[in-house]
């Protein structure tokens, strides 16, 4: 009797300190720095960015054919999981900025990503209405907010 209750005592104390280092090691993040894999479990700006590149490019060949919606759709769905991530990322040329401008070049980096996020749902509007047409136009739009976007925020690192 005595022995099982030592065994017993001896696996709750080991359960707990595995239960206790699992919650100190699932602490949210403060940002990590670019190209770190972050202890959320979440992608880099980086790596997000990249999904968004390969995915966009199957948008962007797809987006005129009403046959391709249903492939196109689930593209564009990829595309905006990533860039709603990336939008709260911190970019790595604020790291060259000054301290007292850092604030600010994040806060217009989200707000660029945030008009970019709400072009993505328009142009995911577009095609779920057949407006195929229209898409096009839209994705070219979005393309030019990609190119103002990198011109502004991305560095050579
Ligand atoms: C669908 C839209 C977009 C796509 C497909 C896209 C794609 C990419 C790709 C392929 C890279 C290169 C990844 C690398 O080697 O670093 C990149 C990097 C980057 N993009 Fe975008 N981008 C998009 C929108 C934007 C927007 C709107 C902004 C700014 C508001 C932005 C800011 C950046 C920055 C700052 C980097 C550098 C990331 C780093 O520090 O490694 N992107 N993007």
């Amino acid at each position: 009797m005595q022995k099982s209750k030592l065994i017993f005592t001896v696996l709750a104390l080991f359960s707990l300190g595995i239960v206790g280092s699992a919650l100190l090691t699932n602490q949210p993040s403060v940002h990590a720095s670019e190209g770190d894999k972050k202890a959320d479990g979440k992608k880099s700006l980086h790596d997000n960015m990249e999904e968004m590149g390969s995915y966009f490019k199957k948008v962007r060949k797809g987006v005129a054919d009403p046959a391709k919606n249903k492939a196109t759709l689930e593209a564009l769905a990829v595309v905006q999981a990533h860039s709603i991530d990336a939008k709260d990322e911190r970019p790595h040329i604020v790291s060259h900025a000054g301290p007292g401008q850092r604030k600010d070049l994040v806060k217009a980096y989200r707000k660029s990503m945030i008009e970019m996020n709400i072009e993505l749902l328009k142009l995911e509007l577009l095609i779920l209405d057949g407006k195929n047409e229209e898409a096009v136009a839209k994705t070219k739009e979005i393309g030019k907010l990609i190119k103002k976007g990198h011109n502004k925020f991305q560095d050579d690192h």
